[in-house]
């Protein structure tokens, strides 16, 4: 009688080998929040530490389908995670490079007849071998255009994501409510697309949060009144439009650095310390065109 005995498997000392864990410590510091996205990614990277695993044991089938969609509104976070998972694929051994490439309609769609597939060909040749990131994929699609070339693109995306998936993942991206008609009227790329990540919204306290976080990075400090004056930003700005949650606190903080550096101008003190190198006082945020009245524009 003949035993077997089976080699064991120790799943977190693969994860840590790879360096894959360290990328999912970094997403965890790095992003406020977000705490359905980052369980999400958690199980894609456990997903694909037993994929590999299973293929060294020689238990895989086929290449597993790793096309992913990552909805949400603007400044949600979709593509500074997507730039993570690139990394976590790469360092998984699923992709050769592990670099990002980001596109819009435009870089794959020509305007002219003939112009469409080379464009697309060359975008897919950039990405081979990392993630090719579609941001607002839905508008390849558009059905009232009677001869759209955006058609003739998604063809050729299509093929490649099924015949080249052991080089190449897609993560498709944009608003929610578009990406479910967009796929409703292209089951092709939703058959192809393994994982859905929703990003949400961010509420109030969250953004302030990563206002801080952004800030201290940049050796930055909110007074307590520009912290007050802040909360009063963020309130007013949601309701204004084109509001993109983290990206316009980002922009928001651009601003302010902005004014402080005018306002530490004009003292003309000679004294100034460090400290007042680092501080955003509450005028410094005021005055922002958001707390004008409403009938004024929206950015600010
Ligand atoms: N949860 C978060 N914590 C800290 N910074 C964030 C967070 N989400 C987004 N950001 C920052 O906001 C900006 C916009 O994020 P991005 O990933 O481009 O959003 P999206 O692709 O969804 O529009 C980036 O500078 C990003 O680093
Ligand atoms: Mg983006």
């Amino acid at each position: 009688m003949t035993t077997t005995i089976e080699a064991t498997i120790d799943l977190a000392a693969e994860l840590d080998a790879s360096g894959a864990r360290e990328v999912l410590e970094t997403l965890d510091a790095e992003l406020i929040g977000l705490e359905p996205v980052k369980l999400r990614i958690r199980q894609i990277a456990a997903l694909l530490v037993v994929e590999r695993v299973r293929k060294r044991l020689g238990l895989a089938a086929e290449p597993p389908s790793l096309h992913m969609s990552f909805t949400g509104n603007p400044g949600t976070g979709k593509t500074t995670v997507a730039m993570r998972m690139a990394d976590i694929l790469h360092k998984l051994g699923f992709v050769r490079k592990g670099h990002l490439v980001s596109v819009t309609r435009d870089d794959l769609v020509g305007q002219y007849i003939g112009h469409t597939a080379p464009k697309t060909k060359e975008v897919l040749k950039r990405a081979m071998g990392g993630v090719l990131f579609i941001d607002e994929a839905y508008y390849l699609y558009r059905p009232e255009n009677e001869r759209d070339y955006g058609q003739e693109s998604i063809e050729i995306l299509l093929q490649v994501m099924e015949n080249k998936r052991e080089d190449l993942v897609v993560i498709l991206a944009g608003y929610a409510d578009r990406m479910d008609r967009f796929f409703a009227s292209n089951p092709g790329f939703r058959s192809r697309i393994a994982h859905h990540v929703d990003f949400p919204d961010y509420g109030d306290q969250q953004l302030m949060s990563i206002a801080e976080l952004t800030l201290a990075k940049q050796n930055y400090r909110l007074s307590e009144g520009a912290k007050a004056a802040l909360a009063r930003y963020i309130a007013l700005r949601r309701a204004q439009p084109h509001f993109a949650n983290a990206r316009s606190l980002r922009n928001a903080l651009d601003r302010a650095r902005l004014r402080q550096a005018t306002r530490l101008f004009a003292q003309q003190r000679r004294d100034l310390t460090a400290t007042d190198l680092m501080t955003i006082e509450a005028e410094d945020i005021q005055a922002s065109r958001v707390f004008l009245a409403k009938a004024e524009g929206p950015h600010g």
